[in-house]
């Protein structure tokens, strides 16, 4: 029986490659046997995350803002002209923005974090979408956040961006009716990462740092997550074992949002 999870041979272009859980994720992808687009604004770190990868993977590093329109066109263009498909959408880039209640919270970064967030994940699937239609076969996993499921005191741009990203998986998802493009967010909880970090540091500026029991005290878990366990979720989704998943918004938060 063949394995369902193995991605052998599938093209997978990675947006946020650089960062804590896109490198993860180009990690697990490659090492079950996808052939990877990196895709980051960041270009000494995406060159990093590629030099991680064990020397038997097939990897491209590509630079480029999400934001921008011709450069999502370029990573997808460049994407079909070096494999000639595209199987696999992880559309992750992210920024968390200031730390700030709404009341202190700047018109510029509230714009800028949606941009990033927002627009940069609708630009992926607006470019990407009909490759794989044509192709009728795809699967998109875009990162929401738990932050898309509740409310997040001082990351108000943050929350209404994660929000809006698992809305317009739904609607993705629903586009895709009839075809064999499956489109599914991932909603990762308290992932021990920078991010992660910035966002505690911003709530509790000048105290000391605060213990990991702490930032855990209503997560079930007991535990900060990891983004490999992230990259679990990811590569599922993204597998054809999860070929009847569609439209859903995976939670990885050790239960952080079942109370
Ligand atoms: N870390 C967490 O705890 C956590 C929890 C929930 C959701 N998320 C989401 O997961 C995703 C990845 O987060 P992370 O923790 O790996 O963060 P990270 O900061 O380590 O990685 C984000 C990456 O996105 C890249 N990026 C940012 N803006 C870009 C742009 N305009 N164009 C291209 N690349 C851009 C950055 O260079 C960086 O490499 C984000 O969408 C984030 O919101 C993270």
């Amino acid at each position: 029986m063949p394995d369902r999870f193995r991605l052998d041979g599938r093209v997978a272009v990675v947006t946020g490659a650089a960062g804590v859980i896109g490198s993860a994720t180009i990690k697990l992808l490659a090492a079950r046997g996808a052939r990877i687009v990196a895709v980051d604004r960041d270009e000494k770190q995406l060159l990093a995350a590629i030099r991680d990868l064990p020397a038997q993977a097939e990897a491209y590093p590509l630079t480029a803002d999400v934001t921008q329109e011709n450069e999502v066109a370029h990573y997808v263009r460049a994407t079909m002209d070096k494999f000639g498909a595209v199987d696999v959408f992880y559309n992750n880039a992210g920024i968390e923005g200031d730390i700030t209640p709404i009341v202190r919270y700047s018109l510029q970064t509230f714009r800028r974090v949606l941009d990033v967030n927002v627009v940069g994940v609708f630009l992926g699937m607006k470019h990407v979408l009909p490759v794989m239609l044509k192709q009728d076969r795809g699967s998109i996993i875009n990162t929401a956040s738990i932050a898309g499921l509740i409310g997040s005191p001082d990351i108000p741009a943050y929350t209404a961006s994660k929000h809006a990203v698992i809305g317009l998986t739904k609607t993705a998802a629903i586009e895709c009716t009839g075809t064999q493009v499956r489109v599914n967010c991932v909603c990762p909880g308290l992932i021990d990462s920078r991010m992660l970090s910035a966002i505690v540091e911003g709530r509790n500026p000048g105290n000391a740092p605060v213990p990991n029991e702490k930032i855990v005290d209503r997560t079930p878990a007991r535990r900060l997550g990891l983004a490999s366990e992230v990259a679990s979720v990811v590569a599922f989704l993204a597998s054809d074992e999860a070929s009847y998943v569609t439209g859903s918004a995976y939670t990885v938060d050790g239960g952080r949002t079942t109370a």
